[in-house]
């Protein structure tokens, strides 16, 4: 995924240089036909058209920025309180944020930026399963894992690790879906209408 980030980057970069030779000429062009003028419709097409591209291009870049990892020593709570205002404002006056977080926790080494993603999202999931409302909490712990649980945990090695749970009052996710949680574009939600916060490329043409 890091490499496909990486060339979906690139490929953004150099179509941009492109579309600005595009938009560069539109305009001489839209200077040179008055408002009257037959052929000025369709220099306007192609401005929308390059306008079109130009989301694309900003939809690949949002997904390059996504995917590229840029892992660092972070304070997992000091990225937490930084976004707390805006995790607020994405869940609503109805949900009620609560942190819970280790004073004493230990630093891990990940891309804030991603960790932000990705409690952007599931807030997102947290709100959506709460339209009546209800609380989402976000807690912090420092785990030890033993050589007896991480054999039991196949995705982790003994060791010092940073525990961030985040959890919300609404019905939970069935059974049956937990198994499809972690496939992409998975969802069980309609597909009308890009929603906030979504930077995933739309199927829209
Ligand atoms: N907090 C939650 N409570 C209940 N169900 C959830 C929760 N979070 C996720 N789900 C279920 O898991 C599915 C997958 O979630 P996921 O975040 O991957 O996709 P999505 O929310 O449907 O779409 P997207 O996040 O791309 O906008 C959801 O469609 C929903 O059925
Ligand atoms: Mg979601």
């Amino acid at each position: 995924m890091e490499a496909i980030g990486r060339l979906a980057g690139g490929v953004a970069h150099d179509f941009n240089n492109v579309l600005t030779a595009i938009f560069g000429y539109v305009d001489l062009l839209l200077d040179n036909f008055g408002p009257a003028d037959p052929l000025r419709a369709d220099v306007l097409e192609i401005e929308h058209g390059a306008e079109r591209a130009a989301g694309l291009t900003r939809q690949l870049l949002a997904f390059s920025r996504r995917q590229v990892l840029q892992p660092r020593r972070i304070n997992v709570n000091e990225v937490i309180n930084g976004m707390a205002p805006l995790l607020g404002r994405l869940i609503g006056s109805d949900v009620e944020l609560t942190l819970d977080l280790e004073p004493a926790i230990g630093d891990v080494r990940a891309d804030p930026g991603q960790l932000e993603q990705v409690l952007m999202n599931l807030a997102a999931n947290a709100r959506d399963a709460m339209p009546e409302g209800g609380r989402m909490s976000v807690m912090t712990r420092n785990e030890d894992v033993t050589t007896e649980r991480a054999n039991r945990l196949t995705s982790l090695a003994p060791g010092q690790f940073v525990c961030l749970s985040v959890a919300d009052t609404g019905a939970g996710i069935p059974d049956e879906i937990q198994r499809q949680i972690f496939e992409p574009f998975f969802t069980t939600k309609d597909q009308g209408g890009a929603r906030a916060w979504d930077l995933r490329p739309s199927t829209a043409s």
